[in-house]
């Protein structure tokens, strides 16, 4: 089974309640259908209920199987305006403008998640990143023991003999543009759980950098020891390794020859890139260079699972993106 069956199978078993805040976009809605007929997960579509039919009547879909939601009608619009209301007043929000946002149906869907009236998020299919994520970032907010939410890549590389079989965890790739040392700790605890939850992985944890155990001599080097430092803190069982060069970090005879007496050097699965520059171009020339699959990016550290799908998505994307938000929410 592939990776991809092996989490339909997973989400199957266990289907959760992910609501679809961009319920009137032509992908979403068939990527719906599909959810829902194969029994993936119990979709909820976020929009008006005229506009989504006549969307799936266009797309030449039969969309009645499919619950949605209208911020505009919901009875329990009042109740999550005062909700977001009383999570931010104190950032200087008032009750009006509460009610003005949680009419955008990204709010509106994360406030379904925050209360627990669904289990997970999936959108971008029209929304930036930051739009998907920061209803969630400022409402549902991080795990207990997290303060950063990160994100990981599942990339798998055709033919390709290094991680588990050319399947690596990438990350982050997608969200923290500048992560402090211990912000970085965390990237790497939280992807190397990622890589066992999602994956079925033992995680391997290298620690990316120009340097390979103190080759080159810079404070960028300085910060990914001290964060491969602190991981080893937070996660004293966790395998882990740094500061290492990609190279010696995943083709066993350069890590035998640059780090001879690591444990992980040539055997890294999770690569943790020092930043979102580095983390970003890698995961995109790997994905475009090598026809690798890149899978995400998947929301890591938010206390209920919201996924941010690519405005260049596809309907498989989406169905994909949702059997691994029920996934993990059903891990939660
Ligand atoms: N973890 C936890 N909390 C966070 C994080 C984080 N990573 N980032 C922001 N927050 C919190 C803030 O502390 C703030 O909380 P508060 O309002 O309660 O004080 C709240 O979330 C909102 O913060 P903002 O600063 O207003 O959010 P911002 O506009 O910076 O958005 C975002 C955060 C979207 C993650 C930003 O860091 C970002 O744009 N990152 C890069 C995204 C991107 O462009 N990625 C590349 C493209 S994706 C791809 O190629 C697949």
């Amino acid at each position: 089974m592939t990776l991809l069956e092996n989490l339909k199978a997973k989400a199957k078993a266990n289907p959760r309640r992910i609501v679809l805040p961009e319920g009137e976009e032509p992908r979403t809605i068939k990527a719906a259908v599909i959810i829902t007929l194969e029994k993936l997960a119990h979709v909820t579509l976020v929009g008006n209920r005229a506009k989504i039919e006549a969307v799936a009547r266009e797309q030449g879909v039969d969309v009645s199987p499919v619950p949605s939601v209208d911020p505009e009608t919901s009875p329990k619009f009042e109740e999550y305006a005062q909700a977001y209301y009383d999570i931010r007043k104190a950032k200087g929000v008032t009750i009006e403008q509460a009610q003005k946002l949680v009419k955008d149906t990204v709010f509106f869907g994360t406030m379904m998640v925050h209360k627990g009236d669904m289990d997970g998020l999936v959108s971008g299919a029209l929304h930036s990143t930051g739009d998907t994520i920061r209803p969630a970032l400022q409402t549902i907010k991080t795990k207990p023991g997290i303060n950063i939410v990160s994100s990981s890549f599942v990339m798998i590389v055709p033919d390709c003999e290094f991680g588990d079989k050319g399947m690596f965890i990438f990350a982050d790739c997608a969200v923290m543009p500048n992560p402090t040392d211990a912000e970085l700790a965390q990237i790497a605890v939280a992807s190397a759980e990622t890589a066992k939850v999602l994956c079925g992985m033992d995680p391997k944890v290298a620690m990316l950098s120009f340097s390979t155990y103190g080759s080159a001599q810079h404070e960028l080097v300085d910060k990914v020891k001290r964060a491969t430092a602190m991981a080893r803190e937070l996660a004293p069982g966790l395998k882990i390794d740094g500061e290492m060069q990609a190279d010696a970090a995943i083709i066993p005879k350069v890590g035998k020859s640059k780090a001879p007496q690591s444990a992980i050097a040539g055997q890294a699965n999770v690569l943790i890139f020092p930043d979102l520059q580095s983390g970003n171009i890698a995961y995109k020339l790997v994905e475009r260079l090598s026809k690798a699959q890149a899978i995400g990016p998947i929301l890591q550290g938010i206390a209920k699972p919201v996924n941010d799908l690519s405005r260049g998505c596809s309907v498989d994307d989406i169905v994909h993106l949702v059997a691994i938000t029920s996934v993990q929410a059903a891990g939660v």
